[in-house]
Parts: structure tokens; sequence; C-alpha cells
């Protein structure tokens, strides 16, 4: 298991610190060819997995692409994107499909010694019957009538209930895991570029990924190159996409 250190011992950043890290992120597309220590991908790996995430069932995983060769079949497959031929490739995965096996790992790894009941009852009963779609989606098609009849009653969690649904459970909380791995790369002076870029079909193909994994971008990581940054920042007015109630 990763251990982290204690709250304690952690200084927190301070709101500027924070802002400008996330200031300083961009979207990289050119790189030098400078490699990225294994310790650096490690240290960040690390804390993209502290993002939150639903249940903490930590539906991602990472394909670490350091190796040359396969590096240079990634390229055509991101049809020849400059952000392709960064010295190192990340592919994140979704992963829909470990749920129940993560369900365990929670039990097993519980950081006290007593694992509340509540907690046990949840990963070992209720979590079983709420990520299960059964074979054929049958029986996410059978929670699908069953929370209309008991939603008219009550409020309650409607979905995920179908393969789609678990599809989105688990791209949301890695999409999270990707942008504390961006920020994280940042802090790290390593710039980056998310791609969802590529062909999927070869992709699957050249990195033999398992069926069910979703992989939600491919991240370029490298030192910044020259002309690495195509254009100034553009960011819509705030007032246009917030809504204060
Ligand atoms: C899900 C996702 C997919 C993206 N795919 C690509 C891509 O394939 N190629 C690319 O050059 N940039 C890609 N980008 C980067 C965006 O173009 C970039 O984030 C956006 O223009 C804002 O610029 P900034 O990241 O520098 O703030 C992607 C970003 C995201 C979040």
């Amino acid at each position: 298991m990763t251990s982290f250190p204690s709250d304690e011992s952690v200084a927190l950043a301070s709101p500027a610190a924070l802002r400008a890290l996330i200031e300083s992120r961009r979207s990289v597309r050119r790189f030098t060819a400078e490699a990225v220590p294994d310790e650096v991908i490690r240290d960040c790996l690390g804390m993209a997995v502290l993002a939150p995430n639903s249940c903490n069932l930590q539906p991602w995983s990472f394909q670490v692409i350091r190796d040359e060769a396969l590096r240079q079949r990634l390229v055509p497959v991101c049809m020849g994107q400059n952000a392709a031929k960064a010295p190192l490739l990340i592919a994140v995965l979704a992963r829909p499909d470990t749920w129940r096996e993560a369900c365990d790992k929670v039990l097993e790894y519980w950081p006290q010694e007593k694992i509340p009941e509540i907690t046990r009852k949840f990963y070992s009963g209720t979590a079983q019957f709420q990520y299960n779609q059964g074979p054929f989606g049958l029986l996410g098609l059978f929670k699908r009538q069953l929370v209309r009849i008991v939603g008219l009653r009550r409020a309650l969690m409607r979905k995920p209930n179908s393969r789609a649904d678990m599809r989105i459970w688990a791209v949301k909380s890695t999409a999270l895991a990707a942008e504390n791995l961006m920020l994280a790369f940042q802090s790290h002076g390593y710039a980056t570029c998310p791609m969802e870029g590529f062909d999927e079909v070869r992709l699957r193909k050249v990195l033999d990924l398992p069926r069910q994994a979703i992989p939600i971008m491919i991240l370029a990581v490298g030192r910044q190159g020259e002309k690495g940054v195509y254009n100034s920042r553009l960011r819509f007015p705030l007032e246009q996409h917030v809504t204060w109630l």
C-alpha cells in the first residue's frame, strides 16, 4: 500500500502558491528530448491517485510509456501530433471494470485496525448491488425500473444503473486524477499536454489495453521546448459559466 505523509507534516500551500501553479500550467506541444526521471514520474502518480474519487474505488490505471520504440509507434496513433513526440507518454485509463476487486481492497487496506461496520456493510453488500450491472447489463435494466418506482416516494441515487453509466462513473474520477497528474508534473518543472486526439482502435492494439479500460487521454510529459505553447491563454468570462444561487 502507498503511504502518504500525515496531515500535520505538510504545510498547506497558500492560495497564491496554488494559483501560481495552476496558472503556470499550459498545454505544451513541443518538448526537449530530456527524459523524465522515474522518481519524478512515481511522485506525480502518487499525487494523481490522491484525487477524490467515487466511493474510494479508485477506478483508474496508468500506462507509463518510456520505451522509445513504443512511443514512436504511438505518434501515428495520435495522428502525428507534435505533443505525441514527448519523451514520456502516460495513457490515463478509466476502469469501470475494477470496482469489485476495489471493494475487497478497500477492506484489506483499511487504515485503522477496526473497520466500521457501516463501511464493511457498504463494500461487501451495498456496493456489490450498486455497481453490478449483471450479465448483458440485465441487472442494470432491472435497477432502472426499480429506481423509477422507489424514486416516486423518496430521493435516491439513480445511477450508475447501466454499463454506459459505469463508464461515466469511472471517467469522472479518472479525469480528476489526470488533472492532479498534470499539476504534479508542473510542480516538478515538467510540462504536459493532455491528448484525446488519438485513434482508439489502434491505441488499444499498440498498448494491449484491457477490453473494458477507457483511455480518457494520453498525457504528453517533458521539459517545455521552444515555441512549446502555441497561443496565449484564452478563457471565457467567468459569468458565462457560473450561476450564483
Ligand atoms: C480531454 C482533453 C483532450 C485534449 N486533447 C488534445 C489533443 O489531442 N491535442 C492537443 O494538442 N491538445 C489537446 N488538449 C489540450 C486543450 O486543447 C487545451 O487544454 C485547451 O486549448 C486550453 O489550453 P491550456 O491547456 O493551455 O490552458 C486536450 C485537453 C483536454 C482536457
